[in-house]
């Protein structure tokens, strides 16, 4: 007997009911999780939702045997094409070196000197990695070109991947350029390279990078070309950019490790998603931002894993939701929230995240009776099955 894929397509089966599946987890307004349910797939998406018992039959089934479901991750930041590592990097890190955002240039070497065929490769097996651990939905940026071709072709490779691919030029501005210069270049022609292949904008806002008034430049003229915008904000020190993203009307101000109140104020009025990233703080030694100070202002926040070689290279939500939990104020079923229905506010998202009837067919069985497991088993691989409606 084969055994069955961790990763299969919803829509390869007509009609799929999973009975006796121990908690399930829709995000329903009534009853959000549910225990002892049922769940029927109809065509790539949740059909009909309630007790086991009741579960009306399907062509096909799983009986999950008292495993709980929970909507697949939706993990709205990454940075996944690249080529190199710089574990160096991170072992000098650890043994008391700062973060530097200039490490970009390495990996921006390293993405010049391979072919499209292996960035699609090396992009192709960590969407594999991400997809096992139960991710169903993943943004994914440009950011590794810094030259109009090689952006584009990031940036094609991207799509081939996602639908929610960013343009992000404007990551750091490289060796020789004069940074308005750069925006030039960044607003102009790579911007219309990239535009085809792209549905939001980004910017690394960030000392070291581009400055508010660079930011707000780059955003603006993305938008102009009908991308939405999405920014880098508050890395690692206070400064401007969640103010930027919430001036714009950004879908997101990912990062915010250091907020003022003002920020957090600008946040909750705004209902700019703030993108939390635990995995980035885990990798460079930053102090984890506050969630529970974000929850308590009102703000809507969401859980991603920004996986890439610099400052954090994880491709698994699981890791980043028992970090948000120990280290960032959130219960577990807060932390699963962020990371599935709160990361698809990030990309303004309604299709995905949850589980009520309508919702695509994204989810992960696993090999627990609780979400809770997640955050109280860490690194332990315990989605055993997932299921996406389109792969
Ligand atoms: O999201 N902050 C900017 N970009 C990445 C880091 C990129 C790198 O160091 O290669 C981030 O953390
Ligand atoms: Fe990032």
């Amino acid at each position: 007997m084969t055994p069955s894929p961790i990763v299969e397509r919803a829509g390869s089966h007509s009609s799929l009911a999973i009975t006796h599946i121990g908690e399930l987890v829709t995000w329903d307004d009534d009853q959000p999780i549910r225990r002892d349910a049922g769940l029927v797939i109809e065509d790539g998406r949740v059909a009909w939702v309630g007790p086991s018992a009741d579960t009306p039959s399907a062509d096909d089934a799983i009986d999950a045997d008292g495993r709980a479901v929970v909507p697949g991750f939706v993990d709205s930041h990454t940075h996944l094409v690249f080529a190199g590592d710089r574990a160096e990097e991170f072992a000098a890190r650890m043994a008391g070196q700062r973060y530097e955002a200039g490490g970009i240039r390495t990996t921006v070497a390293a993405t010049l000197a391979a072919s499209e065929d292996e960035l699609l490769r090396l992009a192709r097996r960590r969407l594999a990695e991400a997809r096992a651990q139960g991710t169903t939905t993943i943004e994914i940026k440009s950011g590794y070109g810094l030259d109009v071709a090689t952006e584009e072709r990031l940036l094609r490779i991207a799509s081939e991947l996602t639908p929610e691919t960013t343009y992000l030029g404007a990551h750091v501005v490289p060796d020789g350029w004069d940074a308005d210069a750069y925006v030039d270049l960044v607003t102009g022609d790579m911007l219309a390279a990239c535009a085809p292949h792209a549905r939001w904008v980004d910017a690394f806002c960030e000392t070291g990078a581009f400055d508010a008034d660079q930011t707000r430049t780059v955003l603006e003229a993305g938008m102009a070309a009908g991308l939405q915008a999405r920014v880098h904000a508050n890395q690692l020190g206070f400064g401007p950019g969640v103010q930027v993203a919430c001036e714009v009307g950004a879908a997101a101000a990912d990062h915010c490790t250091y907020l003022t109140d003002a920020d957090v104020a600008a946040l909750a009025d705004s209902g700019v998603v703030a993108g939390l990233l635990p995995g980035v703080e885990f990798s460079t030694r930053h102090p984890y931002p506050d969630a529970r100070r974000l929850l308590d202002a009102g703000v809507r926040i969401a859980l991603a894993t920004d996986c890439n070689p610099g400052t954090s290279y994880t491709s698994s939500m699981p890791f980043c939701i028992a970090l948000a939990v120990r280290e960032m104020g959130l219960t577990p079923t807060e932390a699963l929230f962020a990371a599935t229905q709160g990361g698809a506010w990030s990309p303004r998202r309604d299709d995905v995240g949850h589980l009520r009837p309508g919702a695509r067919a994204d989810l992960a069985l696993l090999d627990a009776p609780s979400h809770v497991h997640l955050a109280y088993r860490p690194g332990v691989p315990l989605v055993s099955r997932v299921l996406v409606a389109e792969v």
